[in-house]
């Protein structure tokens, strides 16, 4: 067996300019038995510090492994009992340890997540050891379900499906999957309260026990983890129906809706009628507080929900114009946004930083609800919203195409999110800034 070598790409999520520190440096250290959801988590909370600003990069154990040995490894591969097994397993965790700390001490990472079983007290005191030298603060997370059903549906979903058993049939897969789960199962020790800052998580956020965690990045990881569930429900994402300011191609304002725009809001009402029929009579409508959004979903005809925190960006001093208003009044403002969308920001106005930052509350709000949001708002808000959901580059959010009179439905998915764009007419132009 080759042990050294081969490393798979982790997933790095450092593009921009790194925010100013605060209370960063940290490493969050996953722990659990197989299909606990710990890759699940451990993904999802990378994406959302990533979209956060944080530098932040993943580090599965798995990936190493199956870059070093090859995905197809016996059940023994995993047996405590077995010192081929347990020295190669712990080589690749050291690998796999080794390139997160270089990612924080030579390319500016700020957060990163250690995905493994980490399951007895012995490795996990070698790997704080490790961090805590290497100047990280350890945060441990501890997915413990006593719920065999969550267990069950974990692995229907997510482990049948990986590299591991590509070649398997699914009842054998199975089988071999829940000897996997024994043998660490015979090893496997719960965190103690010596063993420094914990969250463990019970049965996917039923129960939540902390320990030691304090400052404000745990913080937010707390509470993004406290509200995640793997309950499929849509979420549709829609811009408001064509504003007059939209005929005007002016920039922000509070105008109401043109003709067309209207329309739209009619054959949306018809649209998630015929949704409701097929995914039940619950649905959750927020809209911004601008009369645009409050307008379409008054058409809907749904209790709708104003959340100030997705109105559309402010364009300060630029609110009412055009795009050529301001190439041609402000032409150094122009050029400063065109060079860099993502952080310029409007004088007396905002980025689309800025609107991210704003929209960590809806974000939580949008993994706690289970029953299917519509969301009606702006082109910046969604594109941030939507880059969210879609795992986009920072970089990319503030180009991401959100066009009037489309839904954009969001399903999901054990490691992502499946898109579907549905288009309801009347179709409209509309002025870009690219
Ligand atoms: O043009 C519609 C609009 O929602 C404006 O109110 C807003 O300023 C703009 O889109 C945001 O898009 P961009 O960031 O591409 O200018």
């Amino acid at each position: 067996m080759a042990v050294d070598g081969a490393r798979p790409e982790h997933e790095d999520r450092t593009s921009g300019r790194p925010l100013p520190p605060m209370d960063v440096g940290i490493a969050v250290v996953m722990v659990g038995l197989p299909a606990r959801g710990k890759t699940f988590m451990a993904r999802k909370l990378a994406r959302y510090l990533g979209w956060l600003g944080y530098a932040c990069a993943f580090f599965n154990v798995g990936n190493y492994r199956r870059a070093t040995f090859g995905a197809e490894v016996p059940a023994s591969f995993f047996d405590p009992g077995n010192p081929d097994g347990v020295a190669a397993r712990r080589k690749v965790a050291m690998t796999a340890l080794d390139d997160l700390l270089s990612f924080h001490q030579e390319r500016g990472g700020q957060i990163s997540i250690y995905d493994a079983t980490n399951s007895t007290a012995e490795r996990r005191h070698l790997v704080r050891e490790r961090l805590e030298a290497g100047g990280l603060r350890v945060l441990f997370i501890e997915s413990i379900c006593h719920d065999a059903s969550i267990v069950e549906a974990n692995i229907r979903a997510t482990k049948l499906r990986a590299p591991d058993y590509a070649n398997m049939e699914e009842s054998e897969a199975v089988a071999d999957f829940r000897a996997r789960i024994a043998n660490y199962e015979r090893a496997y020790e719960t965190i103690g309260d010596d063993e420094g800052a914990y969250v463990k998580l019970i049965d996917v956020g039923r129960q939540l026990v902390l320990n030691r965690i304090a400052g404000y990045v745990p913080g937010r990881i707390v509470n993004f983890l406290m509200n995640l569930h793997v309950l499929a429900r849509p979420i549709w994402l829609t811009r408001h129906g064509q504003s007059l300011a939209n005929v005007a191609g002016l920039l922000g304002g509070d105008e109401a809706l043109s003709a067309d725009g209207r329309d739209y809001a009619h054959q949306l009402k018809a649209w998630l009628e015929g949704r409701m029929e097929k995914d039940g009579d619950d649905v959750v409508v927020w809209t911004s507080t601008l009369q645009r959004t409050v307008e379409t979903a008054h058409t809907v005809g749904k209790p709708a929900m104003q959340l100030k925190a997705l109105d559309e960006i402010d364009a300060g001093v630029c609110d009412g114009l055009t795009y050529a208003d301001v190439q041609r009044k402000m032409p150094a403002e122009f050029a400063a946004r065109q060079a860099d969308k993502l952080r310029y920001r409007y004088p007396q106005g905002e980025s689309y930083e800025d609107v991210i930052r704003r929209l960590d509350p809806v974000i939580i709000e949008l993994e706690r609800q289970r029953d299917p949001v519509l969301v009606v708002a702006h082109q910046a808000v969604l594109r941030a919203l939507f880059g969210y959901f879609t795992g986009a580059e920072r970089e990319a959010v503030p180009h991401l195409r959100v066009p009037l009179h489309t839904v954009l439905e969001l399903i999901p998915r054990a490691y992502g999110c499946e898109v579907v764009k549905h288009r309801l007419g009347p179709r409209v132009g509309e002025s870009d800034s690219g």
